[in-house]
């Protein structure tokens, strides 16, 4: 069998971000993206400085908050509350994870729904389990796409979720159970978890534990999502998935780095851009 096809995330999500910059310069004002830190985590640091990038590359304004480790959680709770006020202000993100003596289901409650760029809210997450138009989270956001990418029509397709985090694992399996897909989630509790993956014809891998899906847990002609990142001693990145053995058997996958990566970050400033047209009450000509 020919080698799977290696879905390029970097330059799909180029083309999205391209679009979305010209969204950008048709709208009379620039969106707003207001992003909070708290304390120095050097990843969660890069990671918003990133989003500060792309945002800024976009024409979309971003403002960040920092807060010092040792804020309390009711100075948080203020900080979001005067974001949600701001009409200025179109999208909100706290970055995670947040220091141990903060509540973050209480942080993440207190974002208003419709500035919800993260799309991790409750009600959110409601409307999305309802099928509802709303923000949904950009990492599993970007999974679809990129599984569209290759395969049009996903409908009645088995698809195996393996992480169950309310970042990942879960929102995704409510996309692709909106998609018609039949969806098994499997997690740390899993039995027989490789018996369960090679019948996938989506296998979406979202662990953080790097290498563990070998080429025999995967189905002849399968899409194979990896949405793993592990930073390796050697300095290298690596996904969830064996990604050598997978090339073998797999139709498509997506790559660590360059795959599912690029594409978060291009659904947020998505989100960004979605938020801002529906405060003003625009409602998008397509749905997402
Ligand atoms: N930390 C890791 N991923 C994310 C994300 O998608 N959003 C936020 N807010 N924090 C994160």
């Amino acid at each position: 069998m020919a080698d799977a096809i290696i879905i390029d995330g970097k330059s799909i999500a180029e083309g999205y971000l391209a679009k979305i910059k010209q969204e950008v310069e048709g709208l009379p004002t620039p969106p707003c993206l207001a992003m909070v830190l708290v304390g120095e985590n050097p990843a969660s640091l890069l990671y918003v400085r990133y989003k500060q990038k792309h945002a800024e590359s976009l024409g979309i304004t971003s403002l960040l908050y920092m807060l010092p480790a040792e804020a309390s959680e009711a100075e948080l709770l203020h900080l979001v509350n005067d974001l949600n006020q701001n009409p200025q202000i179109d999208g909100v993100l706290v970055q995670l994870p947040l220091p141990e003596h903060i509540d973050e289901f209480k942080v993440i409650s207190a974002i208003r729904p419709d500035k919800d760029v993260d799309g991790f809210t409750t009600e959110n997450i409601g409307l999305l389990a309802l099928k509802k138009d709303c923000l949904v989270p950009c990492t599993p956001l970007g999974c679809i796409k990129l599984l569209k990418s290759v395969e049009k029509d996903i409908s009645g397709l088995n698809a195996v979720v393996v992480g169950r985090s309310n970042i990942v694992g879960r929102p995704l399996a409510q996309m692709l159970l909106n998609e018609n897909c039949t969806v098994t989630v499997t997690h740390s509790h899993t039995k027989d978890l490789p018996d369960i993956c090679v019948k996938a014809d989506i296998l979406a891998v979202a662990v953080g534990n790097p290498g563990m899906v070998k080429g025999n847990w995967i189905k002849p002609g399968a899409i194979v999502l990896d949405v793993g990142i592990s930073y390796m001693p050697d300095k290298s990145i690596r996904g969830d998935v064996d990604f050598a053995e997978a090339l073998k058997v797999a139709k498509a996958i997506t790559p660590v780095p360059k795959g599912v990566g690029p594409m978060t970050k291009a659904m947020l400033m998505h989100n960004t851009v979605k938020a801002y047209k529906k405060r003003r009450g625009w409602h998008d000509a397509q749905p997402d």
